[in-house]
């Protein structure tokens, strides 16, 4: 059935954490190349489109979110000209490409900030970002209580006693959003990439962008910094502003060019502002990462983004996991019962009204690793924690795609990554999974086409249906399919759906057992 749906309202989105994904030339590090050599991959498990995290010039302080050169690739994942062979290799597939930009701040190597700091208080290299007097009689003091979310201030003083904002790390200043030249510049890095062919951009801290007046002090605020609502620094009104201005260059383009919100904003009434009809078009539903994967809990988070979302017209997301978050499998208990866990939500998920997000990974069912050794962490929250927060480094593990021991073929053989792999993951390689009816893979695969051919599963609206037992979600999409998920401790036995299409443990009969997900059609 043709739709003329814009494909990003239904698209299932895979997230390349590059510099963990693949590896061409053999120094440990994922690059561009490697990421090229693996399309076949993508394409094969059937999803719309990749989103690419930041592969700009970097000093790598944050992963690549602390960005030098905006206009240019690293050359640790290669070059523009691998950029360009990646957007038209992704293109020739079919597939569509969306990259991350990194608008909040910039790094600290970046041109701009370096004249910034060796220009006088009060110039205008120093107005892009947010300079100020410290407090204090000799102003010794931060000009606000901020604090980083990587922990500590979020001020460092610089050489002449001026102190400047940075919300993440002291290398990741804060540009500000009021000077007409940050404006300018960024509409222009916009237009780069659009005319270099890529499909959108997932916009990082899109809620950070513009600060209030007089940056007032925040008191006694939750400082739980990822779930905040109403604070000086995030979700100020003014960055509508900004992206309704975005969405003006993005419709210029031919080819239902998007954008996708990151707001950490706290309640889906808050993150649907950001996609009104004319600002971005999608943003990513963090409070149902969030939320325990408990029945009532999983009901109530669905119904709120689905009212949220269609009070604005938009089509909501729905996202499990990234680079940022600890892996759904060890979130959901660990061992067999997180990954049959993370399985069922996988399912659940995927049946949804709406575009999926899956972080590389998820579709092997990989799960946190918790025990890297100290030395090897490389999170600007493990250092600035004063080493007592781990930090995201266990979820941005280079992926296992085959033999059975590291760099299981994510390098060449014998190659030390950048992060150490477990030593225990031969079975959960891409090879040993590939073929094998019950792995996560599989499931993913079968998932996802049935995605793609079960008319239900694009347009069809959610109806709840009677669950057998108040552990048990069960919901119809039209036409014609029954997706149910026992997240209880006991089996239950369920009404008659139809055929059995898909079912994330072995379900016989009308007997769904604990921790599963299954869906029928007629
Ligand atoms: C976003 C990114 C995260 C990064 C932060 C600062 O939350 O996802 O990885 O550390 O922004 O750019
Ligand atoms: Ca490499």
């Amino acid at each position: 059935m043709a739709s003329t749906a814009p494909w990003w309202r239904y698209a299932v989105i895979y997230q390349v954490y590059v510099r963990s994904f693949a590896d061409a030339n053999g120094d440990g590090i994922g690059d561009l190349a490697g990421v090229r050599d693996r399309l076949p991959y993508l394409r094969d498990l059937g999803v719309d489109a990749v989103w690419l995290t930041p592969f700009y010039r970097s000093p790598m302080i944050d992963g690549g979110y602390d960005v030098a050169d905006y206009r240019d690739v690293d050359p640790m994942f290669g070059t523009l000209a691998d950029l360009d062979a990646l957007v038209s290799d992704v293109h020739a597939m079919g597939l569509r490409i969306i990259i991350d930009l990194v608008p909040n701040h910039s790094s600290s190597a970046h041109p701009w900030f370096v004249e910034a700091l060796t220009s006088p208080p009060g110039s205008p290299a120093r107005d892009r970002y947010v300079f100020r007097p410290g407090r204090g009689t000799g102003g010794e003091l931060p000009p606000n209580d901020w604090g980083s979310v990587f922990g500590g201030p979020a001020w460092t003083r610089a050489g002449d006693g001026e102190w400047y904002l940075h919300l993440f790390d002291p290398a990741q200043p804060d540009l500000n959003w009021a000077n007409p030249q940050v404006y300018a510049e960024f509409e222009s890095i916009l237009r780069f990439w659009l005319d270099r062919g890529v499909d959108g951009f997932r916009v990082d801290v899109a809620h950070g962008l513009v600060k209030a007046e007089g940056l007032p002090d925040l008191g006694n605020v939750s400082r739980d910094l990822l779930r905040s609502v109403a604070t000086p620094y995030f979700d100020q009104e003014g960055v509508h502003e900004i992206y309704r201005a975005w969405r003006k260059i993005l419709d210029e383009y031919p080819g239902d060019r998007m954008a996708v919100a990151e707001a950490w904003v706290g309640s889906p009434v808050r993150v649907a502002r950001y996609v009104r009809p004319d600002e971005l078009h999608q943003a990513f539903n963090f409070e149902y990462l969030l939320a325990p994967l408990e029945a009532g809990a999983m009901r109530k988070i669905i119904d709120e983004s689905l009212a949220a979302a269609a009070e604005v017209g938009a089509p909501t997301t729905w996202v499990l996991g990234n680079h940022d978050t600890v892996r759904p499998v060890t979130r959901y208990g660990d061992g067999p019962a997180g990954l049959a866990r993370a399985r069922a939500a996988a399912l659940l998920t995927l049946a949804l009204p709406g575009s999926m997000y899956v972080y590389q990974g998820e579709e092997l069912g990989l799960p946190e690793v918790l025990d890297l050794p100290d030395e090897a962490r490389q999170d600007p929250t493990w250092e600035r924690s004063g080493r007592t927060v781990r930090g995201r480094d266990g979820a941005r593990v280079p992926l296992p795609w085959s033999g059975d021991r590291p760099p299981y073929g994510f390098s060449p053989d014998a190659t030390a990554t950048w992060l150490p792999q477990p030593v225990d993951w031969a079975e959960r390689t891409v090879a040993a999974q590939a073929g094998a009816p019950a792995s996560t893979l599989e499931l993913y695969r079968h998932a996802l086409r049935l995605r793609r051919e079960h008319p239900a599963l694009r347009e069809g609206s959610l109806r709840w249906l009677e669950p057998p037992s108040a552990d048990v979600l069960v919901f119809a999409r039209d036409p014609g399919l029954v997706c149910a998920v026992n997240l209880g401790a006991e089996p239950v036995t369920l009404p008659e759906y139809g055929d059995l299409l898909c079912a994330s443990t072995e379900v016989t009969g009308r007997v769904l057992p604990p921790d599963t997900a299954a869906w029928w059609s007629r």
